[in-house]
């Protein structure tokens, strides 16, 4: 399959077959996860929280966010909280909701880095502060970095910030904690402080001991009963003893980025990355654990095989069927024959409003063999092209098949 998809923010994301061990639904990258004490959350480049029970079942799909989510906490006592590229803050119940509960006001640009002690909510991201709220009005703001703040961790001590500006920065006050002198992705609470690591791939512990984990950069950290997981962009999530500086083992991952990371309460540990797949393993042995195939959408009985695995990538963002539903895209429901930006209710970007373009098998084609970026610059939907003729074509009669029945895809 030569689907080109999700090559968001440069970094190839290739769709691949489903593997037995995984979830797969997403529309993107995952790049974020939270584990809770009695579900998890995944948020990824489609824009998407998902809301997962322990043993990995999909509860909720939530694409209330108007943009990619770069970050996700659990609060302490139950409930999540997610941001990212549109810098709203939402704060959502345990078991999930389409909707958020709350909404934390005053961020200004794209979020990258969340925490929580439970009576507090921390965030920070491309404008180099740190907000804190202790409830829904308006956020105690820090300032001290330069650059972005790419990490966040309640210690007893204080809250601490990790920055790209490479330092470790106590707050309130700002005092600077480390200097590891390259940019920080990742950070993590580790005993009474805090562990950071980034674009050399060294973890620098609280006691001031280094660990090199070899994966550079790091983007990801979690810390359960004295093993600490490490991640990197190359894919390899290496598990570490980290009070003796050991290597226990690394996980078989799929060998493409791994962005998120989460200790569930019964130890086992959550991964996601640029493959747009969950995967759960056991510490222990380092082997993936068997999960149930993650929720589908249901597609027309008689669809086009090979189209309807093609579509699979714009199921995260689009319905069939006449009503868009809570999702990033407009609905697809009649697309042949419709002018361009002209869902009623749906709130397009300028450039699809403008409504020049009637969608028929041609110009769909030309939209995803030129990208959306090329055929209408300024477009919402992410840059994505389907680079194989034939899956183009199978795609193509998807479509026409699917989109045209009122009981589609619902
Ligand atoms: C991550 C989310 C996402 C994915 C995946 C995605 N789209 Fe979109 N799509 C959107 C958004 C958002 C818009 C509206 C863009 C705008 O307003 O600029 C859109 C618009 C469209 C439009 C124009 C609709 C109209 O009413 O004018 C078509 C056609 C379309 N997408 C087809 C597809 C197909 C086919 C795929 C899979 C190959 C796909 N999309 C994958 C988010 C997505």
């Amino acid at each position: 399959m030569r689907l080109l998809l999700g090559i968001w923010l440069c970094l190839g994301g290739l769709a691949q077959g489903a593997r037995a061990q995984s979830l797969q639904a997403h529309g993107g990258p995952v790049r974020a996860i939270a584990v809770g004490p009695a579900g998890l959350a995944s948020g990824g480049l489609d824009q998407a929280v998902i809301f997962w029970s322990l043993a990995g079942q999909p509860r909720v799909v939530s694409r209330w966010h108007r943009g990619a989510i770069e970050a996700l906490v659990a609060v302490p006592g139950g409930g999540f909280v997610s941001a990212g590229e549109d810098g709203t803050i939402a704060v959502w119940p345990a078991m999930g909701a389409t909707t958020p509960d709350a909404t934390l006001p005053g961020h200004a640009g794209p979020v990258l880095a969340l925490a929580s002690d439970g009576a507090r909510v921390a965030a920070g991201g491309f404008d180099g502060g740190v907000r804190v709220w202790s409830g829904p009005g308006e956020a105690t703001l820090y300032e001290g970095h330069r650059g972005p703040v790419t990490g966040l961790a309640f210690t007893p001590g204080g809250l601490v910030s990790a920055g790209r500006d490479g330092t470790l920065r106590l707050w309130p006050g700002g005092a600077v904690l480390a200097e590891h002198g390259v940019p920080l992705a990742a950070l993590v609470a580790l005993g009474d402080g805090v562990a950071g690591g980034g674009a050399d791939g060294v973890v620098r512990l609280p006691d001031g001991a280094t660990l090199s984990t070899g994966t550079r950069p790091l983007v990801a950290l979690a810390e359960r009963d004295g093993i600490l997981a490490a991640a990197g962009i190359g894919g390899d999530v290496g598990l570490w003893d980290w009070r003796a500086g050991r290597l226990l083992r690394v996980l078989d991952g799929p060998g493409l980025p791994v962005w998120s990371l989460g200790f569930a309460p019964d130890g086992t540990l959550w991964s996601g990355g640029a493959d747009r797949q969950l995967r759960r393993w056991d510490v222990a042995t380092g082997r993936p654990l068997a999960e149930t195939p993650a929720m589908e959408a249901a597609l027309p009985a008689d669809a086009d095989p090979q189209g309807a695995r093609v579509f699979r990538a714009c199921q995260a963002c689009h319905a069939l069927g006449p009503q868009s539903a809570a999702m990033a895209g407009p609905t697809l429901h009649r697309l042949f024959g419709r002018r361009m930006g002209s869902v009623p209710g749906y709130a397009y970007s300028d450039r699809l409003a403008q409504g020049d373009i009637t969608w028929t098998p041609q110009t769909v084609a030309d939209l995803f063999t030129r990208g959306p970026d090329v055929v209408t610059p300024g477009t919402r939907m992410p840059v994505q092209t389907v680079g194989n003729a034939e899956d183009l074509a199978a795609l193509l009669r998807f479509l026409a098949s699917a989109t045209g029945d009122d009981s589609a895809g619902r």
